[in-house]
């Protein structure tokens, strides 16, 4: 029988789940917490499978208060970190922003069926949980589940954060167009891509301890000297790549 989802919330990933459940042509409805309980109850009936597409705080509340809704439909939800008894999880491993409908073209079929799905080990496989999604998916020990988010956090969030602190500085400090980082945003990650272990590169990797002070004092009061202060403090904690930011360090790398 052909599944019919609910996807419940309308916010970034209730979204673009809508958008790629059109392009698969799979069936689905949608509700968000704006309509009244009784459309959510018939949507429900309707359905079998419903994904609990809102923020992560508001998940078990919600599948708590409205359970009675739902009967045999199999429950899911995106969450990187929650593990609950109330519904499986299948977290789409991409970073959903607002989309502006110009950008939403770039989002084609390709992109979505090339976004990993991460499920909890020893739940329903993922041919349950979303059927007719032919995405790649893996499963991890429920107890890991805090720190895989964790890294992802860091990895995608965090250097957002870096990259728009670069940008700003760029245009407002430097009078420079944050295009001219273009380049060098698309190597570091193809050189990640290609070979992380040799992506390294700057003052860091050589052990540059007259740049790294030089920098520090640039930074002054600024919060992100701190963040600098960390990498360097994480560099030198790592066995890989202490030899370099040794003070012993001859010249170089
Ligand atoms: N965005 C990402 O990059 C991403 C990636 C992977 C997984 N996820 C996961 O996907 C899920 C949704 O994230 P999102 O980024 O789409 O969030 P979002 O854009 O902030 O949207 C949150 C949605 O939750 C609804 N909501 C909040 N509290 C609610 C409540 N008490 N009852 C009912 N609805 C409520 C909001 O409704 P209102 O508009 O009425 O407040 C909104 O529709 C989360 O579990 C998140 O961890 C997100």
């Amino acid at each position: 029988m052909q599944p019919t989802f609910l996807l419940i919330g309308d916010g970034r990933v209730s979204t673009h789940f809508g958008r790629y459940f059109r392009l698969l042509g799979l069936r689905f409805q949608s509700w968000s917490r704006k309509e009244d309980l009784s459309t959510l109850a018939k949507r429900a009936e309707a359905s079998s499978h419903i994904l609990c597409l809102i923020s992560d705080p508001a998940i078990e509340p919600f599948l708590s208060s409205n359970g009675l809704l739902f009967s045999n439909q199999i429950l899911v939800h995106a969450s990187g970190s929650l593990v609950t008894p109330l519904a499986h999880g299948a977290h789409p491993l991409m970073t959903f922003v607002d989309t502006q409908p110009y950008d939403m073209e770039t989002y084609t079929l390709e992109t979505y069926t090339s976004i990993p799905f991460v499920l909890e080990k020893g739940g329903p496989g993922f041919e349950n949980l979303l059927p007719g999604l032919p995405n790649p998916h893996f499963e991890i020990d429920p107890r890991l589940k805090p720190l895989y988010h964790a890294l992802c956090v860091m990895s995608g969030n965090f250097t957002v954060l870096l990259w728009q602190k670069v940008f700003s500085e760029f245009e407002n400090t430097l009078g420079l167009p944050r295009e001219a980082l273009f380049p060098y945003l698309q190597r570091v990650t193809q050189n990640l891509r290609v070979d992380a272990e040799q992506a390294l590169t700057g003052p860091l990797a050589r052990g540059d301890h007259k740049a790294i002070a030089g920098h520090l004092r640039a930074l002054g009061a600024d919060p992100f000297a701190e963040v600098y202060r960390a990498f360097v403090k994480t560099v030198e904690s790592r066995p890989d790549l202490s030899e370099s930011l040794s003070p012993h360090t001859g010249g170089p790398k």
